[in-house]
């Protein structure tokens, strides 16, 4: 059984959604750790609820990003996971972390990229005026969402639409599609080749 720990910062609908899959046996995995930069992130609650251990790294404490960073270097490698799932994670992680674990870190980023990276992608979406909007699971490397691609899934923008309307559609779909990238590389049937992940088909 593969060992994973989720990251994230707030509210933890995501978390949610993959402790939700392992509970239900679609996503075959152990949840091992939380890890969380705010002490007030309602993730918190989630993953006690379900048992995870949560190791708070509370940032506005640290007098540097390095020196946080060097905790979290510390928490990722002590809870010994397979694979790392950013679920709502809102911090760009530094180079020294996303090398050592490279090939083993997914994210969840509400847009379909590499359209809309970075923050508020929703309102990015909204102001651009596009007509179809999403969400992408992709590995996590050096630069800002910019890693390979595991799985998109894409909503469309109504007219009535407004930033929270948005995300709330593409939300469900983020719960869909993130649970599903793990599950795909806990059964190990994700190559990575340059920019471009296949997906391998299900061994029986
Ligand atoms: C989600 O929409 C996630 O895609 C987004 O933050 C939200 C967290 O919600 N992440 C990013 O924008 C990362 N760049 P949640 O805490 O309920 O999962």
């Amino acid at each position: 059984m593969k060992r994973i720990a989720v990251l994230a910062s707030g509210r933890g609908s995501n978390v949610q959604a993959v402790i939700d899959a392992i509970s239900a046996g679609t996503l075959r995995a152990e949840c091992v750790r939380l890890i969380t930069d705010n002490p007030d992130a309602h993730a918190i609650m989630r993953a006690g609820r379900a048992g995870v251990p949560v190791t708070v790294l509370d940032y506005a404490s640290y007098a540097s990003k390095e020196a946080y960073e060097a905790d979290l270097f510390a928490a990722m490698t002590d809870c010994r996971a397979d694979l790392f799932v950013l679920a709502g994670y809102m911090r760009i992680i530094g180079q020294a972390i996303t090398d050592t674990f490279a090939g083993r870190m997914i994210n969840i980023h509400p847009a379909l990229l590499p359209a809309f990276a970075g923050l508020h992608a929703q309102r990015q979406a909204i102001d651009y005026g596009v007509k179809v909007a999403g969400c992408t699971v992709h590995f996590v490397d050096g630069g800002m969402d910019s890693g390979p691609i595991i799985l998109q899934a894409c909503v469309p923008v109504l007219e009535t639409d407004d930033e929270n309307s948005l995300a709330e559609r593409i939300l469900v779909e983020e719960h869909r599609i993130l649970p599903a990238a793990a599950a795909l590389f806990c059964e190990e049937r994700i190559a990575i080749e340059g920019r471009r992940v296949r997906i391998l088909p299900a061994r029986d």
